[in-house]
């Protein structure tokens, strides 16, 4: 119990607890509650991108987001010789206005854990502004896990820069990188479930299957 808490402490963010009793749970269950913010300019397609992970639905039209909008998804995450790890993704989409950033940050940063920092495709600026967007969450959380989303993958005919550019970008804030399509709904759960272990991974360290060589 007081390492648990201890844990919970040391992992701004996150809340670990044991999976509610039931017949076939065991007290080392772990349900894990995550709070991840989509950052970067608008119109990238961050509310495009969690409305297809949560509600699985597109919609060609753009609203821009005032504020920001905080939606939930459960996601599995296997762990190699454990059970997985549910955790309970807190959404935060937030507005593509920089201007606002450094008024809001603390508001909407404090406590994340995860960062889904999205670019277009087609849109080069979208990219070079990424770094400075990660820099503002970190100022507030630390050091993140955070994955790129190069959105708009179905429109790659119109692309302005490659995955191998926004991987040298990624690199500056040790990012990793998925092109998806909240259109096409390329990749999008992909994006939340690498995001998801990413932040597993720093909350409960890497697994090994546990058997002896
Ligand atoms: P802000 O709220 O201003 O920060 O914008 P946002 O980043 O949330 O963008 P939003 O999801 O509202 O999408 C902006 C526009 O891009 C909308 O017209 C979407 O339909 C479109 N869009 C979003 N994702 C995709 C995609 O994967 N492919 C294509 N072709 N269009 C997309």
């Amino acid at each position: 119990m007081q390492a648990a808490e201890t844990m919970d402490r040391a992992l701004a963010g996150l809340d670990l607890r044991g999976r509610p009793g039931g017949p076939s749970e065991t007290p080392t269950a772990k349900r894990l509650s995550a709070k991840i913010c989509l950052i970067g300019d608008g119109p990238v397609g961050k509310t495009s991108l969690v409305r297809r992970y949560v509600l699985n639905m597109y919609d060609d039209s753009y609203i821009a987001t005032i504020g920001t909008k905080v939606s939930k998804k459960m996601v599995q995450v296997p762990r190699p010789g454990d059970r997985p790890v549910a955790v309970d993704l807190v959404i935060w989409d937030i507005m593509g206005q920089a201007k606002f950033r450094d008024i809001l940050k603390d508001a909407y940063f404090r406590g994340a854990s995860g960062i889904l920092a999205v670019c277009d495709m087609t849109h080069l600026p979208s990219l070079t502004c990424l770094e400075e967007w990660v820099r503002a969450v970190e100022s507030v959380t630390g050091e993140t896990a955070t994955l790129v989303a190069l959105n708009k993958a179905d429109l790659a005919g119109d692309a302005e820069f490659d995955e191998d550019e926004a991987s040298q970008v990624a690199d500056s804030f040790g990012g990793e990188v998925l092109a998806t399509s909240a259109k096409t709904g390329g990749n999008v759960e992909e994006a939340f479930r690498l995001l998801a272990m990413s932040v597993v991974t720093r909350a409960l360290g890497p697994r090994t299957t546990g058997r002896s060589p």
